[in-house]
């Protein structure tokens, strides 16, 4: 039986509901090269995140793990949040798991990168996370997460209700 807040599928809905999700390495953020990935720690990234999120009405959850099983957890959990942005780390290269995973997810999804990926090393140029992603937003640091918040609650706002 479908209960109030649950689709068919007995996944819970969370409206008007952010999540970020973070992959390997970017809980070290703050450290890693500069050149690339800023000098901002994660929390503090999350924290310009949330409060974007928020001006803008919306909750939001960040989460980070250096495990793929973790992540993939994470997506399924809020496959029916408002919206998702991801920046998948490493895995976005090759992670066929999460490709898969972010497909069922009902919500926009947006898939940041704070570095240009399609400028460094040819294995880093190829995204397996693109073809599920609603949009793309790569080298623009944390500007570029303040951006995808904006669009992906415009988008997720105009989906209509019960989408
Ligand atoms: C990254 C780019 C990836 O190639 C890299 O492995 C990361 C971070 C970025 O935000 O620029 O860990 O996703």
């Amino acid at each position: 039986m479908k209960r109030a807040g649950e689709d068919a599928s007995g996944g819970a809905h969370f409206p008007r509901l952010l999540v970020v999700l973070h992959g390997p390495n970017l809980n070290l953020l703050g450290e890693r090269p500069a050149e690339h990935y800023g000098t901002l720690t994660l929390p503090e990234l999350e924290s310009l995140v949330a409060h974007e999120a928020r001006r803008l009405g919306w909750d939001c959850l960040c989460f980070q793990t250096n495990h793929e099983g973790v992540y993939i957890d994470y997506i399924h959990e809020y496959r029916n949040a408002g919206a998702l942005l991801v920046n998948p780390g490493a895995w976005t290269h090759y992670s066929y798991a999460i490709h898969d995973a972010l497909e069922l997810v009902r919500c926009p999804v947006a898939e940041v990168h704070l570095s240009e990926v399609s400028k460094r090393e040819s294995w880093r140029r190829h995204s397996v996370i693109t073809p599920v992603a609603t949009f793309v937003v790569s080298g623009k640091g944390a500007e570029g997460y303040l951006e995808a918040v904006r669009r992906l609650i415009s988008l997720a706002e105009m989906r209509p209700r019960g989408d």
